[in-house]
Formats: structure tokens, C-alpha cells, sequence
């Protein structure tokens, strides 16, 4: 284990020096005397380069795409072009100022109204909101959306929202979050919406339906228009929930299956890396009929002056200070313009082409649970393992630990027993690619002849197995 930095701190060293001061010290006023320390911070002590060397030690202990491949199924880790963080980083655009003049920030709002208008083509939509900080906060946009819609109608009955039972996490979160009913919808033996079941579900109770297509098997909704039907039948709006897009864009259009509302994961599909903790943007596109409830401002052009525009009729009001992460939205717009509609469609394809690969290595290996062309992602199940030698989803995972790959998503979706959800992404190659397949046959190999090796995996990661539960819950993340 590494020391903590305040482990190296020895009395007497530091990381840097200055001059004597040359400015008379001045008395406090007596009003803020109460709000001097008491005592000096109990900063840690130690000299440059044992800082430097502490949180270079650090970079090395942390795994992301740039140190390697992380199939994490759901999450999109995918290796983003560098040139987006420097676009992003050009001083007219991360030094602006949000409270700045519209007229001194012409170029960001050209840019937001370009971004929105190339997104509303990717998509099928008539116009988006920018605002939403994350997937999960254009959900939250979204059916806020849903929800003002009915009200608006006068609709009051309409409070049970429809989700799969292979939804992702955020849909019914959010739902529930907002007040909605939730009613869950069965999949069929093929992995997707099971249509007859859907049809039972539909009443004037219903206010919407949330679906990701792909959904989270990696599997393309076949009957969209038929559900897209089912559901505006019944007088409910269609939510997409977008952050599959990468598997779809440029071939295939929510707006033409039939989704009111789209949401998309900025942070996922374009250019700015997932995770981290970093900001993220998931902004939400509609319809015409639903542009009169999006949040304030738009983004708009009147005279040949782009403007920040406050004239939305019934609008849900604010969903984020200012006007969104403007950093995510100027990478995506650097990806989208360096890609073109050709280069968004042949991401799209590798995604799907690098999926298949593994899905198709691996089949012989690891039960696939829906053995069949898959899109951006597809679900392996550990569940022959198990069977025969006890190791599990969990093991196999922490076991790819030790030969060098992120693991993949496990137990999710809840629908598949043991399951892994692998997600390689567009950008790996065939030899990354083949290497992870590699490591996989291995550890089927490995669980058959010493199981108890993949059981106490990793064996060579700075920390082993933690207490997941307690990791989780009573998380000890100062010091002291
Ligand atoms: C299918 C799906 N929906 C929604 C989200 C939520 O997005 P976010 O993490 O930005 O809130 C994710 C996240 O990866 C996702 O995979």
C-alpha cells in the first residue's frame, strides 16, 4: 500500500519558498477577529519532488482508457480524441464568463446553436434543451416534460410511468423520483419487450413509456413501431432514453421510431469522456408539440445575432444554472464537426462490428444469454461457471483485474443470472480485442482446473477484494 501524502509529511520540509514579505502586516479589526484560526492547517510537510513523486505513484494506481481496455457494458468508456479537451480548453471558451453580455459571446452561442441543430438531425428531433448536467438529469428533465404535457391537458389521471424490467437504473429512479407509478413491462424469451404484455398495461393511466433502444442486452427493439403505436394509443408519450445512441447514430433515428422525448449522454457518445466524476451533459430533445414546455433560455438567432431566448410559452422553468456544461458542449461539437454524418455512422458500425466479435469469440466459452446479432454491447453470463466450479460473475471480473482489463458490468441487467455486460467500444482494435478475448478463454480455463485461483482474484492489484457493502455504504474517504 502507498502512504498517504500526510504519511510522508516530515516537520521541517517544504514545496516551495518565498520571498520575506515586504508589505506591512496590518490588525485585524476587531469584527473579523472571530474568524482567524485558531491554528495553522495541519497541511502535510514535504518537499516538491516527494509531492510530485507521491501523485505520480497515485496516475499509476488508477486505470482508465488511456492505461487500457475497459469494457465496462452500460457505461461507454471509450477512448475520446484528445484534440476535444483542447478545443475545449481554448481560452475564448473556458474563460468566458456565464453572466458575460450576449453580444461579448457570440461564438459560444453560435456553437450551442449549431450543437443543438446538428443534434436535432442525429436524432430526429425538432428542437433541445442543453441545460441537463447528466443522463440521469435529462431522465429527470424528460419526464418532467411527460408530466407538464398531461398537465397542461388537463390530464390528471395519468400517473403511471412504463419501464422494462431490463431498464436501466435511472429510468425508474427518475420516474419515482417525479411522483410517476411505476409499472414494469416484461421481456420476451428474445430479450425485448414483450408487446402483448405492454398492450395489457395500457390504460388513461398511463403517462409514458421509457425505453433505451438498444436496450441494456445491447439488443435493437425490433418492434419499436408497433410499441411506439401501442403507447400513443393509449394516449402516452414515447421517452428515449439515449445514452445507447452510440449504437445507433447515424444509421438509425429516434425521432423516426416514434420518441417524443429523447435524452443523450454527451459524456457517453460524444467526445467527453464517462465517469470520473467529471461534469457531463445530457441534453434533452422533443418534438414540435413539446418545444413550448422546454426549459429557459434557448438558444436562438434574431437580426443574424444568436440570443439567449426566454420566450417558452409554458415552459418547466430552469433545470440548471446558466446554461448547462458548456465545456461537454464544446467537445461534443469539435467531435461531431471532426467526425461529419460519415464518421458518426462508421463509429456507430465498429461499435456494433467490435461487440459482435466478442460476443461471437466468447460464445464458446461463457453462456451468451441472447446469442444473437447484438448492437453497441451484448450480456456473457458466468452461470456455466458456477455450475460446474462455483466461480462467479464477481470472480471472473476481478480475475480480468490481474490480466490487465477493466471488468466488465456485472448483474446488470437484473434479467440475466451471473451476467457480464461487455461493452468494448468503437475504438479498440482487433489486437486489443483478441487479447481480451484471450484473457477470457483463459479464466474459463482457469476456473475449471484451479478454481480457487479465480476465487481469490486479483492477485496483483494494490488492493484485493473490499467489503463492497461497507465500502458502499460507510465509505471512510478523509483522513482521520
Ligand atoms: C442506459 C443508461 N441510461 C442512463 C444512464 C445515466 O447516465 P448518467 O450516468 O450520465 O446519469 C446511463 C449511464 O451510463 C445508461 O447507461
Amino acid at each position: 500500500m502507498s502512504k498517504l501524502i500526510f504519511e510522508r509529511s516530515v516537520p521541517g520540509s517544504s514545496a516551495f519558498s518565498l520571498p520575506e514579505g515586504d508589505v506591512p502586516s496590518v490588525e485585524l479589526q476587531d469584527s473579523l477577529q472571530g474568524f482567524l484560526r485558531e491554528s495553522d492547517p495541519p497541511l502535510p510537510e514535504v518537499s516538491e519532488v516527494e509531492v510530485v513523486r507521491h501523485f505520480t505513484e497515485l496516475s499509476t494506481k488508477a486505470f482508465g482508457v488511456d492505461s487500457g481496455m475497459y469494457p465496462l457494458g452500460s457505461c461507454t468508456m471509450k477512448y475520446n480524441p484528445k484534440i476535444n479537451e483542447w478545443a475545449a480548453r481554448l481560452p475564448g471558451i473556458a474563460g468566458l464568463h456565464p453572466d458575460q453580455p450576449e453580444e461579448t459571446v457570440q461564438g459560444a452561442l453560435e456553437l450551442m446553436y449549431e450543437l443543438e441543430q446538428m443534434l436535432c438531425e442525429i436524432t430526429g428531433m425538432n428542437r433541445y434543451t442543453l441545460q441537463p448536467a447528466s443522463g440521469a438529469h435529462g431522465e429527470m428533465t424528460g419526464a418532467s416534460l411527460i408530466k407538464a404535457y398531461h398537465e397542461q391537458r388537463q390530464d390528471f389521471r395519468r400517473k403511471k410511468m412504463v419501464v422494462p424490467d431490463s431498464s436501466h437504473g435511472t429510468n425508474p429512479a427518475t420516474a419515482h423520483m417525479l411522483g410517476f407509478e411505476l409499472v414494469e413491462v416484461r421481456s420476451n424469451e428474445r430479450g425485448l419487450v414483450d408487446v402483448d404484455d405492454l398492450c395489457s398495461l395500457m390504460s388513461d393511466e398511463i403517462a409514458g413509456l421509457m425505453l433505451t433502444n438498444p436496450n441494456t442486452l445491447g439488443l435493437f427493439e425490433e418492434e419499436i413501431l408497433e410499441i411506439s403505436k401501442v403507447v400513443h394509443e393509449a394516449g402516452g408519450l414515447l421517452y428515449y432514453d439515449g445514452a445507447n445512441l452510440n449504437a445507433v447514430m447515424g444509421v438509425a433515428r429516434p425521432g423516426d421510431m416514434g420518441f417524443d422525448i429523447v435524452h443523450l449522454n454527451l459524456h457517453k457518445t460524444f467526445g467527453t469522456p464517462h465517469g470520473g466524476g467529471g461534469p457531463g451533459a445530457g441534453p434533452v430533445g422533443v418534438k414540435e408539440f413539446l418545444v413550448d414546455l422546454l426549459p429557459i433560455p434557448l438558444v436562438g438567432k434574431k437580426d443574424g445575432q444568436y440570443c439567449l431566448d426566454y420566450d417558452v410559452p409554458h415552459s418547466i422553468g430552469k433545470v440548471q444554472s446558466f446554461y448547462g456544461n458548456f465545456g461537454v458542449m464544446a467537445k461534443a461539437y469539435a467531435y461531431i464537426k471532426a467526425l461529419g454524418g460519415k464518421g458518426i455512422r462508421e463509429a456507430c458500425r465498429h461499435a456494433v462490428l467490435n461487440a459482435n466479435y466478442l460476443r461471437h469469440n466468447l460464445s464458446d466459452f461463457y453462456e451468451i444469454t441472447y446469442d444473437r446479432l447484438c448492437k453497441h454491447e451484448f450480456v456473457a453470463s458466468a452461470v456455466r461457471q458456477k455450475k460446474e466450479c462455483g466461480v462467479t460473475a464477481l470472480d471472473v471480473a476481478k480475475r480480468l483485474i490481474d490480466y490487465g482489463y477493466h471488468p466488465p458490468t456485472i448483474y446488470f441487467p437484473l434479467i440475466v443470472d451471473e451476467g457480464l455486460m461487455i461493452e468494448p467500444t468503437e475504438t479498440e482494435t482487433k489486437e486489443r480485442l483478441d487479447g481480451f478475448i484471450e484473457a477470457m478463454q483463459e479464466i474459463a480455463k482457469e476456473a475449471k482446473e484451479n478454481p480457487e485461483l479465480v476465487k481469490e482474484a486479483p492477485t496483483n492489484a494494490p488492493i484485493r477484494r473490499v467489503d463492497e457493502v461497507t465500502a458502499a455504504r460507510r465509505p471512510i474517504l478523509k483522513w482521520k
